[in-house]
């Protein structure tokens, strides 16, 4: 009761100490309502268009110029998430400082005529470092994220309750421009708990949102699993989608309930190693005035989608994908905040419900290019290591107090006649393996990479192993992803036919953290030879400044801070091969630059474009999922089952005559409604209790053709648990077409489900089909 009050109390303060900065609004006692089939501003229909921005990726100097940039496009509402890990670094340290300070966004905001649509997480995905929980929650061992596990509630409890304090004085009802308030962020693609949904809302409502809208958005598909009678309930799903279709269900639960697409995704997210995403501008376009025509509400995720700065992006599970540091989404406003002819097809189209008359487009920044400079000073890696932590057993980076960076572990070896297999499970993410300071290989998670053929051994030989961890995986069920090494590191030798392991242990650890401040008190001296993994310094003079792409082609892997800002990742692999930098965080005169490249560079040097470069692929070949030449043979395999799907969008489900055991699943479909090409959006493979079976070991053994030339339609996006990507055969190749997953582990399988595609009339629908599944692999030709 007490700690209610003082909530209460501090709330009131807040709403005191904010009253200065409110608008007429406050005057106005405004309210923003659902009603029957529409929302109602003040009493009053009103249809949400609104911009999803995040505050954390545009520098703060810039946030006046984006949020004009989306009124611009005919919005009156602006979408955000609201970034746990960002606020909380530390337990109990909180910082709504300068970038972070989300009450003076939302001002800004509502002095620009647009209201805000909050979503406080506290799990937000967003492509971001964990979802937004903060590394530090994995120090509990056997924490239960997203659950009702003690601790992590207590915490969740505590920092809303801080959110409360910054923003619940802005609601609409308190005179502010928030109107609607999300709690969670799509469960149904998580798990399917009430219960921890509801507490969810209560700690919500506590921290002061108690009187404003509270909704929950999740999937057509899934939305009913965790959906609390007392919330409005909202879709999400991305341009060419079905819109009616995604909707139909919603209309049936709740024929009254106003309508809302809280999340219509305008492009997509970038991957290393990965094609460069993009979504067309005239579906996109298409999609929201259907939507306006219809009366429904929407967020257009994103509207523009800036920069992961410094270590915040995310990566994507199954397996381990870390996203590019570049969140420009192919959204409607570039990354550095400028038209593009996504902007201007939508602004037409919008223009037509405003009367022809939209606020005008607000100046873009300058851009520049800097002459290319060279780097002359270095402090290498292995020549500045901090004090070393002296550890009997390895544990991971979150052990050491760690959360982001490198992480070094270093001992000795037992000698050696023969070559030895090093076995490290598992290091997250990038690892690179050493003995006596020689460079052996790398271990890349992406690919499973466990072990390591050494050469034969000397007595006491040094082992070093450098780990570099990317984003924390931001989506599923593995988002308790450590870093560094999780559990151990084994030396296998072969002798008379009997494979000893030896368990390592007795490790000095190094702990590399990413910061500026780790970065630029390193030892630096003049760089002589380049080439291994370290620090590179240099600074460059400015005559004026303005925004800028940092080239960084000609270094390996790593981070970038310049004047004490830190950046983002660069990785040779592409496709983002050039950072954006902000002009607003250069200087006239002398500007410093730090590059840690934890893989080396043997000309280190850097120029600044006046263009990005987020399309270049440095892998030798698109990944695909057959070989020059393969066939698969199913001459001599029988159907397990066989028959024709439907024609359209949504879930279908499979069911065969009796549960059959197998590891491998082959579809095979034969013929199509229209066109050549076969897709699938998602696939389940249902296990005897009729649930999914787990993904997390899945991978594709062969596709019999994927297309890559136009868009990123490889075969593993039938379960990447994203509705909206999917695996289509190559154009052009005609039927049958031919998919098969290897799940890792023999399953018991009772049947499947298989979604097609979501948008409408497109080709893609398969028509027949036919399913095999063996315990052992097929036969490749
Ligand atoms: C989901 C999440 C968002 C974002 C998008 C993909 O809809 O709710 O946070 O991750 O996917 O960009
Ligand atoms: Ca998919």
């Amino acid at each position: 009761m007490a700690n209610k009050s003082l909530v209460k109390a501090t709330i009131l303060l807040s709403i005191f100490l904010a009253l200065p900065f409110l608008t007429t609004w406050a005057q106005q006692k405004m309210n923003f309502t659902a009603g029957k089939q529409t929302f109602l501003l003040n009493d009053k229909p009103f249809l949400v268009k609104a911009a999803e921005i995040h505050y954390p990726r545009i520098p703060r100097d810039y946030w006046d110029q984006r949020i004009k940039m989306c009124k611009a496009l005919g919005m009156n509402t602006l979408c955000i998430y609201v970034f746990w890990n960002i606020h909380e670094p530390e337990p109990g340290k909180f910082d709504f400082t300068g970038n972070n300070d989300i009450a003076a966004f939302c001002r800004l905001a509502q002095e620009n005529g647009m209201y805000i649509i909050l979503r406080p997480g506290p799990y937000v995905c967003a492509e971001w470092e964990m979802g937004g929980l903060p590394w530090w929650l994995l120090k509990k061992k056997d924490i239960r994220l997203r659950e009702q596990d003690p601790y992590f509630m207590e915490r969740v409890q505590l920092f809303e309750r801080e959110v409360g304090k910054q923003l619940a004085p802005l609601t609409i009802q308190n005179g502010g421009p928030i109107i609607m308030v999300q709690v969670e962020n799509e469960y149904g693609s998580y798990g399917v708990d009430k219960p921890y949904i509801a507490a969810i809302r209560n700690i919500v409502k506590e921290s002061g949102f108690n009187d404003v809208e509270l909704f929950q958005c999740d999937w057509s598909s899934n939305f009913t699993e965790n959906a609390l009678p007392d919330l409005l309930w909202t879709v999400n799903f991305g341009t060419g989608a079905n819109i009616d279709q995604q909707f139909s269900k919603l209309k049936e639960l709740r024929p009254d309930s106003p309508l809302m697409c809280s999340e219509y995704w305008s492009g997509w997210v970038d991957k290393w190693g990965d094609k460069h995403e993009t979504r067309n501008a005239d579906e996109m376009v298409a999609g929201l005035k259907e939507m306006i025509e219809k009366n429904i509400s929407f967020s257009l995720y994103m509207t523009h989608g800036g920069t992961s700065f410094g270590h915040w992006v995310g990566a994507d599970s199954p397996g381990y994908s870390p996203r590019c540091s570049s969140y420009d989404y192919d959204a409607p406003i570039s990354e550095a905040g400028q038209t593009t002819p996504k902007f201007w097809a939508l602004r037409n189209m919008m223009a037509r419900y405003h009367n022809g008359k939209l606020p005008t487009v607000p100046k873009e920044y300058p851009v520049m290019s800097i002459p290319a400079f060279r780097f002359t000073q270095t402090a290498p890696l292995f020549d500045n290591l901090p004090k070393a932590i002296t550890s009997y057993d390895i544990h991971s980076m979150e052990y050491f107090n760690q959360g982001y960076g490198s992480i070094l572990y270093r001992t000795t070896l037992p000698e050696t006649e023969v070559s030895s297999i090093l076995r490290i499970t598992e290091a997250h993410d990038w690892a690179q393996i050493f003995i006596d300071g020689v460079f052996i290989t790398t271990l890349d998670r992406r690919y499973g990479e466990k072990e390591v053929t050494l050469p034969p051994l000397r007595k006491d030989a040094r082992l070093d192993i450098l780990v570099e961890s990317m984003g924390r995986i931001n989506y599923g069920r593995t988002i308790n992803d450590y870093k560094g090494i999780t559990e151990s590191v084994e030396l296998l030798t072969e002798k008379q036919n009997y494979t000893f392991s030896c368990n390592l242990k007795n490790w000095q650890v190094y702990c590399l953290e990413d910061s500026y401040a780790f970065a630029a008190s390193r030892n630096y001296v003049p760089l002589s030879s380049a080439g291994s993994p370290g620090y590179y310094r240099s600074t460059f003079w400015l005559k004026k400044t303005a925004d800028t792409f940092l080239n960084l082609e000609q270094f390996g892997k790593g981070q970038v801070y310049v004047n004490g800002h830190a950046i983002g990742r660069f990785w040779h692999i592409g496709p983002q091969q050039t950072l954006y930098m902000p002009g607003c965080w250069l200087k006239k005169g002398e500007n410093e630059i730090i590059v840690l490249d934890v893989k080396g560079s043997s000309q280190p040097i850097i120029e600044g474009l006046a263009k990005p470069i987020l399309d270049k692929l440095n892998n030798p070949q698109p990944k695909i999922h057959r070989k020059e030449g393969q066939q698969l043979n199913l001459n001599n395999e029988t159907p397990l089952s066989e028959g024709s799907f439907s024609m359209g969008n949504g879930w279908q489900e499979i069911r065969f005559k009796s549960p059959i055991n197998g590891r491998y699943f082959c579809l095979r479909a034969i013929n199509g409604y229209k066109g050549n090409e076969a897709a699938i959006a998602e696939l389940d493979i249902l296990g005897t209790n009729g649930l999914p079976v787990n993904r997390e070991q899945w991978h594709i053994l062969y596709a019999s053709s994927e297309e890559t030339h136009r868009g990123n339609r490889t075969a593993d996006k039938i379960f990447d648990h994203q509705e909206s990507t999917f695996w289509q055969s190559a154009t052009g190749i005609s039927y049958p077409h031919e998919i098969i997953i290897d799940m890792g582990t023999s399953n018991e399988i009772i049947g499947f489900r298989y979604l097609p595609r979501m948008e409408q009339n497109i080709p893609g629908n398969i028509k027949d089909y036919q399913i095999f599944i063996k315990e052992n692999a097929f036969i490749l030709n």
